[in-house]
């Protein structure tokens, strides 16, 4: 062949087949490395939520698992930030456990919210720019008793939270979350009901939604309102915006209109309805099947409600329409694709999908969660290494990527599935609560390090 002809086919097969994996390649000046945690999966202890009185019911939790001492992070932060400093993080983010800091109605708890100043400063002091979820899945019994998302009021009470918590810690938060995966929280808690308070109705699910929706943009402007304190020096007080899970959806024949129409009624209500209702002001949260129970957004003062798209991917889904599911379709895993230990497909191409389809909101990025669940360590490195070259990709192609938060720091309480899925750069024995650290969280830590992804040798 000769050479030109040669060079051709190289660039031309580089250039179809994804990034271009010959050379180092470094992330924008600036970019935030960290991994991401919530309260009520590291912290221990946490007594008085929703989640705490489910666990105690047989069935709920895998293998009986109660989140008991998690991995004792309420004690152990400080250690656990030097850990995170010492695979050359420069963000955190976590997330204040509501149930600690407002015990009853309108009861705040100067200990509790002194305890996460301290968590701030130990940040600050780390040079870890914090990022502070708010709602992560968790709500305080007495929240709970009012009818948890369910109930109106309790948009007021979170915005209440919000403003709360602005006025704490403004002074030393300036990147804020207000939800963290809305839509889970609405589906698995009221849709198949593995999350509290275990409800099976979908419409449920729909209004919940809705009202999460409403809860974000009432806690936008609230933070705005109480945090006027510029705690990086860059100009602005607050950054506010959600961490999204975000999925692809495929269909499962591409050649069939049932398959791609059931993927598209999917890809809209999961990926694309909070977005629309932040940006537009109005969204239409409906159900896939025909006949489903319909809520609708208009305006709340949702517009502008988004300073920043926070994404976590994890996977895809292969959709197979099903009139007979209430989803109208099955949702399987790509036939012959690698799974982590959870079942989920490794589908590193899907963030850059992703990313680029949020392209059209014009908003900076940040990887607010990604990661896999893999207790042999076989799988990490290669995970955070193809994610992350899809995210330089798209990087490349204009999106405003600003940080990348792994989830998580140290193995924890993975929900109804309890302990045993490991998702940490750290493991963690939970017998003695030590960390070791992984050899996905070595390669992260050599990426951090040097804001550059290395190129093919670190394939070895
Ligand atoms: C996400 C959740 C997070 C963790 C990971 C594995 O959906 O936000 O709390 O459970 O999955």
């Amino acid at each position: 062949m000769r050479p030109t002809i040669l060079i051709f086919t190289i660039v031309t097969w580089v250039g179809l087949n994804g990034p271009a994996l010959a050379a180092d390649i470094p992330f924008p000046a600036g970019f935030l490395w960290g991994t991401a945690t919530a309260a009520h999966q590291v912290e221990g202890g946490n007594s008085g939520n929703t989640w705490w009185d489910w666990e105690q019911v047989p069935g709920h939790i895998k293998n009986g698992d109660k989140s008991g001492l998690a991995a004792d992070h309420w004690n152990r932060f400080a250690s656990d930030l030097d850990l995170a400093r010492a695979i050359n993080c420069n963000a955190y983010r976590f997330s204040v456990e509501w149930s600690r800091i407002e015990p009853a109605d309108g009861v705040f708890d100067q200990a509790a919210i002194g305890h996460y100043r301290e968590v701030l400063a130990a940040c600050r002091q780390r040079r870890l720019t914090p990022m502070v979820t708010l709602f992560h899945f968790t709500l305080p019994r007495w929240i709970g008793a009012l009818g948890g998302f369910e109930s109106p009021v309790v948009v007021d009470r979170f915005a209440r939270f919000s403003r709360r918590m602005g006025q704490e810690l403004g002074d030393l938060v300036d990147l804020w979350c207000t939800e963290n995966e809305p839509v889970v929280y609405a589906l698995a808690s009221y849709g198949n009901g593995v999350f509290p308070p275990g409800k099976t109705d979908v419409g449920v699910a729909l209004r919940v939604y809705a009202r999460l929706i409403e809860a974000h943009g009432k806690a936008y402007r609230a933070l705005h309102d109480s945090d006027r304190i510029d705690a990086d020096g860059d100009g602005r007080p607050a950054l506010v915006g959600i961490a999204k899970h975000l999925r692809v959806f495929d269909p499962y024949s591409p050649y069939s209109t049932p398959d791609i129409l059931a993927a598209r009624a999917l890809d809209q209500l999961f990926n694309r309805v909070f977005f629309h209702a932040c940006t537009r002001g109005e969204a239409r949260i409906s159900g896939p099947a025909p006949g489903a129970p319909v809520e609708s957004i208009h305006d709340l003062g949702l517009r502008g409600t988004m300073d920043y798209i926070g994404v976590n991917y994890y996977s895809r889904d292969i959709v197979k329409f099903n009139p007979a599911s209430p989803l109208m379709a099955d949702l399987t895993v790509n036939q012959g694709s690698p799974t982590s230990d959870l079942g989920w497909e490794i589908y590193p191409e899907g963030i850059y999908r992703t990313l680029m389809s949020l392209k059209r909101y014009n908003l900076p990025v940040f990887i607010t969660e990604n990661g896999v669940a893999d207790g042999p360590d076989k799988l990490r490195k290669a995970f955070i290494r193809d994610h992350l070259h899809w995210i330089a990709q798209a990087i490349s192609d204009g999106v405003d990527v600003r940080g990348y938060f792994h989830w998580s720091l140290m193995d924890n309480f993975e929900w109804a599935e309890g302990f045993w899925p490991r998702f940490g750069l750290y493991r963690v024995d939970y017998g003695t609560q030590a960390r070791t650290l992984t050899e996905g969280g070595r390669f992260f830590s050599e990426v951090a390090g040097k804001n550059v992804l290395p190129g093919p040798d670190c394939r070895r």
